[in-house]
Parts: structure tokens; C-alpha cells; sequence
């Protein structure tokens, strides 16, 4: 991409949870914005978005959408990513993209900036923003590998329902509303009520017995940190949180690392925040880290079943870390 000293960006899913998301933080970040061009479904044209103050008209996403466009943040679902993205990189826009459609390509780099940010270098007009749940986990776990090597890892994902987007937030909404007036809810968004209850289903089950989500955890870490020995299983969980994922994350190591030892390597680790002082009741909670751009670790303790492990609580405000900030953070990198 020319360097220039401003670019025009568009947003592609501008209204929704993500995409509302990457307006703010463009806007935050003061990243050097020439024109946005917030894009969206037909049924959201002739509305606005506020930018830097001012109202910019809503576009309906087309094939021509992405003329003199440098660089498209997708955040619109697979399905559109899938059949635009590749368009719009043939209009000579670099596309980051947020959905699963292009994660695994080898053609295309999966980027967390605090970890492998020399692979969009690499990129052939796409770059894959990774899911959520990999995104803090690994920010938590490179600097640990590097000092002592992962060989495994345990997770149980705790995550919120803005990382299904803006209509299941309406369905958590709406179901406490019923509940508290004593009206059964009628679930749509997921199979089954969301409020008030936990659900160990995100994305498809594969015939394996475990879902997408899962998988992505493991495929995505190790193409992340560029090492395909990592082992990793996954439960994921959908919990009634309206912004913030947490996780449960055991490790195993090849070195041993005391609890110490890891508090003081994430202390000065990019992006991480150390929060944990139990005997004050500090951890990391959703509400801590909504709203901020950092991964949030607490509960760091020697794992004592086994020799090398440690367990970990990790939270980071999925819309942001998990999404939008990191988008806008590869962004930055592809301009630097
Ligand atoms: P719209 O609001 O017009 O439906 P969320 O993840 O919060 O559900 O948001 C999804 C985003 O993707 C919204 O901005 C939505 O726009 C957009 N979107 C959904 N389908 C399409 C499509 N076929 N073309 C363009 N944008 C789409």
C-alpha cells in the first residue's frame, strides 16, 4: 500500500456491534482517516454513523463499493466477507477482516500485533483479524511460551453475547425483561434461553462432539504464535455478559515457571494488565475490562497436579482486544 499522510477506510457492517466499534476506536486512535466510508446491509442506507462529529451517510455495501478505498475493516458476517473481501482486494484495497472465512488461507496472515506483527508483511490484499477468544488468550500466553515454552493448553471460555452481535444482546434484553415480569421467553438468536443460564455451544458442533469455536482455538493459536507443536483443548461457553470474554487457562511448560515468574514476564508484556491481588479481592472481572483496551490476567497460581503449570483467569473487552482495537492495531502496523 502507497503511504500517504491520510487514507480513506471503509467499514463494511458499520451498524452493527463490532462495526460501531471500529468507528470509535479510528476515531480514538485518531488514525489518519482522509474519507470513511461506512458500509452496511440495503436496509441500513440513508442512515448515519458520527464520525469526528460529524453524521456520514450509510452505504449500501455493492461489487463497486471499494473504488479508491485503501483499507476495508470487514466486521459483516462470513458470508459477506467470503464473496466481498476478494473484491474489494482486487480494487487494490487491503482488506482486514474480522469474520472466519479467510483465518486458515495460508495466503493470508493472522495478526495480533502484540505477538506476530512483522506477518502483515506478508499479506496478498487480505489480513484475518482472529476470533475473539484466541485473540486474548494468546496476547496472555506469547510472552509466557517465550520464556518458557507451552506445550499445552486448557481453556474454558466464559464468553459474553455481543460476540454474537447486536441482536442477541437485544435477546438478553429482552428475556430478563420477561422473566422479571414473570413471561416465559421465546429464545431466537440461540437455542435456548440465554438469560440467567450459561450455554457450552458457540458456532457449529462438528462431528467430532466439539464446535467450531473450539477448534479455532487451537488452529489459530498455533498459526499465531508460529508453532504447530502447541497442543490445545477448548470448552466455550456462552454466558448471559453483555461486553467482555473470560477464560480459564491452564498451561503446561517445558521450563518451570513459578507464579512469580509469571506475574513479572506479564507485568511488562504489550498489552496485558496484571490483576491480581486476591487477598484485596482483585481479578479480573467483564465489567473491569469492558470498555478497555487491555487483556486483563489475574488468578495466576502454580498448577499443583502437575510438574511445569500454571493457571491463569483472562479478560479482555471482546468488542475492542477481541476485535475492533485489534483490527484498527493491524491497521496501524500496515501504514507504520
Ligand atoms: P445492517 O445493520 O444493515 O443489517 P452484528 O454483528 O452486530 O449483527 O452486525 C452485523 C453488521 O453486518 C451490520 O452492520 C449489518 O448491517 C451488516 N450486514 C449484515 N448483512 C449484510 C450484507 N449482506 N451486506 C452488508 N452488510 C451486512
Amino acid at each position: 500500500m502507497k503511504k500517504k499522510s491520510a487514507y480513506c477506510v471503509a467499514v463494511v457492517g458499520a451498524t452493527g456491534a463490532v462495526g460501531t466499534e471500529m468507528i470509535e476506536v479510528l476515531e480514538e486512535r485518531k488514525f489518519p482517516v482522509e474519507k470513511l466510508v461506512p458500509l452496511a446491509s440495503s436496509r441500513s442506507a440513508g442512515g448515519t454513523v458520527m464520525f469526528h462529529g460529524q453524521d456520514i451517510p450509510i452505504q449500501a455495501l455493492q461489487k463497486d463499493s471499494f473504488a479508491g478505498v485503501d483499507i476495508a475493516l470487514f466486521s459483516a458476517g462470513t458470508d459477506v466477507s467470503r464473496e466481498y473481501a476478494p473484491i474489494a482486494a482486487k480494487a487494490g484495497t487491503v482488506v482486514i477482516d474480522n469474520s472466519a472465512a479467510w483465518r486458515m488461507d495460508k495466503d493470508v496472515p493472522l495478526v495480533v500485533p502484540e505477538v506476530n506483527p512483522h506477518d502483515v508483511l506478508h499479506h496478498k490484499g487480505i489480513i484475518a483479524n482472529p476470533n475473539c477468544s484466541t485473540i486474548q488468550m494468546v496476547v496472555a500466553l506469547k510472552p509466557l511460551h517465550d520464556a518458557a515454552r507451552i506445550r499445552r493448553v486448557v481453556v474454558t471460555t466464559f464468553q459474553s453475547v455481543s460476540g454474537t452481535g447486536r441482536e442477541a444482546m437485544d435477546e438478553l434484553m429482552d428475556e430478563c425483561k420477561d422473566l422479571l415480569g414473570f413471561k416465559e421467553p421465546t429464545p431466537k438468536v440461540y437455542p435456548h434461553q440465554i438469560a440467567f443460564n450459561c450455554l457450552p455451544h458457540i458456532d457449529e458442533f462438528l462431528p467430532s462432539g466439539y464446535t467450531k469455536e473450539e477448534m479455532k482455538m487451537l488452529h489459530e493459536t498455533r498459526k499465531i504464535m508460529g508453532d504447530s507443536t502447541i497442543q490445545v483443548t477448548a470448552t466455550t461457553v456462552r454466558v448471559p455478559v453483555y461486553v467482555g470474554h473470560s477464560e480459564s487457562v491452564n498451561i503446561e511448560t517445558e521450563k518451570k515457571l513459578s507464579a512469580n515468574d509469571a506475574r513479572a514476564i506479564l507485568s511488562t508484556a504489550p498489552g496485558v494488565l496484571v490483576y491480581d491481588d486476591p487477598a484485596h479481592q482483585i481479578y479480573p472481572t467483564p465489567l473491569d475490562a469492558a470498555g478497555k483496551d487491555e487483556v486483563y490476567v489475574g488468578r495466576i497460581r502454580e498448577d499443583e497436579s502437575i510438574q511445569n503449570g500454571l493457571n491463569l483467569w483472562v479478560v479482555a473487552d471482546n468488542l475492542r482486544k477481541g476485535a475492533a482495537l485489534n483490527a484498527v492495531q493491524i491497521a496501524e502496523l500496515l501504514i507504520k
